[in-house]
């Protein structure tokens, strides 16, 4: 592998200085950092230290006519594999997220035409913020990959998240970034359910539940980044359709269940939608009306189909890895192994939505196939597609001899 280079912006945070041991862990790795420094950063980490552990030029927002000569800045923002801003401040981010170009970094940040990472560092109150939190979600749907912050004690006194994640788990990010894309799920077509489905009452209300189809979505995206073709069947949701997936939106269990039928053949099918057990038997055709006090309407239900065990059991199209998900809040494991079993499946993603996994941007799951379980820390909702979609390759890379391709 020829030898990297990131571009590095350099916020203005008390978490500065950590990214002078950031340059050097990655040189002992063999990746070049050249680095903007932004006016702010200045404030905590002299150009001097940087430009000394770097070993290159360190440019500032002082960005004269003469720089412009030897390097202009569109050249500067391409110039590497990879732009990393760390710390990424709150600032930063709107910046990014607005498209302003008005000072250095910002300008890079806009014309560079190179995967960017945004590692963030803020105090806890500014990270939960509201403007924050619509600001990294825009990023993401916009392409940039923001890691999530470590909790803890901050500088500032206070607790909570908003700590510079560790400079190691920021390395493997960057190298991670950095590996050429595999691109082993070539020729491979992939099928993801994701999100809730809806259950009509009657024309105006219907039984539902929270998934917000954050985590399908993402691993749909992960999928397609791992060369696979990938149909995204989804519930309603108020996401946009991942680049380079085909999305078909359901509403009810039954019409998720024919949209994966007519989608089969598929080599892996990933049902990650949180699906009604039960709808109502009959769905009324007029809005159900008070009858008047003491008397409210029975609803009788009866069970939807289950498209997991369905895929499963599939004689002649069924998927070559299936892999279903456990949302458990209590013996998680234990559940899930019978889960595994029950369904018919080959892996089981089990996750413990007890705390606010649904509709938040972390997850902690435990991967259960029949050779065991794997535990992973918790982590970012795409991190977690990341290594999932890693984890599908190797599987089908593995058997690439003994599996053959889905036929259309
Ligand atoms: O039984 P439980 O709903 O906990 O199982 C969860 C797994 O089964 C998930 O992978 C979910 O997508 C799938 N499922 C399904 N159809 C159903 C119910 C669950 O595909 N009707």
């Amino acid at each position: 592998m020829s030898a990297k280079r990131i571009l590095l912006v350099i916020g203005g945070g008390i978490a500065a200085y950590k990214s002078l041991e950031l340059i050097r862990e990655l040189g002992r790795r063999g990746i070049g950092a050249r680095v903007i420094l932004t006016k702010a950063g200045t404030e905590f980490v002299t150009p001097l230290s940087v430009a000394a552990l770097s070993g290159e030029k360190v440019y500032t927002e002082l960005f004269s006519l003469t720089d412009e000569t030897e390097m202009g800045h569109i050249e500067l923002s391409r110039s590497a594999d990879l732009l990393v801003v760390c710390p990424a401040t709150a600032d930063l981010m709107a910046k990014a997220v607005h498209g302003h170009a008005n000072d250095l970094a910002s300008t890079a940040l806009l014309a560079t035409d190179k995967p960017v990472l945004m590692v963030p560092a803020m105090n806890v109150r500014m990270w939960q913020h509201a403007a924050t939190q619509r600001n990294i979600a825009q990023l993401r749907a916009d392409g940039v990959t923001v890691m999530e912050p470590d909790v803890g004690p901050m500088a500032c006194g206070e607790f909570g998240p908003g700590r510079l994640p560790d400079v190691p788990r920021i390395v493997a990010e960057i190298e991670a970034m950095l590996r050429p894309r595999s691109k082993r799920l070539a020729g491979r077509h992939a099928l993801v359910t994701a999100g809730p489905t809806r259950e009509p009452l009657d024309p105006v209300r219907y039984i539902s539940n929270h998934s917000s189809g954050k985590q399908g979505y993402a691993i749909a995206a992960a999928l397609a980044a791992e060369g696979a073709r990938v149909t995204l069947v989804s519930g309603p949701v108020s996401l946009r359709a991942p680049e380079g997936v085909d999305l078909v939106k359901v509403e009810t269990a039954r019409d998720m269940l024919k949209a994966c039928e007519d989608a089969l053949p598929a080599d892996i099918f990933v049902s990650v939608a949180a699906v009604a057990d039960w709808r109502p038997v009959k769905a009324a055709d007029k809005k159900l009306k008070l009858k008047g006090e003491g008397k409210s309407p029975a609803i009788e239900l009866t069970e939807n189909p289950d498209i997991l065990r369905t895929l499963s059991h599939k004689k002649k199209k069924r998927p070559a890895l299936v892999i279903g998900f456990a949302a458990e809040t209590h013996d998680l494991e234990h559940h899930a192994q019978e889960k595994l079993a029950r369904k018919g499946c080959d892996w089981i993603v089990a996750n413990d939505v007890s705390g606010d996994v649904m509709g938040g941007l972390e997850n902690e799951i435990a991967l259960i196939t029949k050779d065991g379980i794997d535990r992973w820390p918790r982590m970012a909702k795409e991190e977690v597609s990341a290594r999932l979609a890693q984890k599908v390759s190797e599987a089908l890379g593995r058997d690439r001899d003994g599996l053959s391709l889905a036929k259309e």
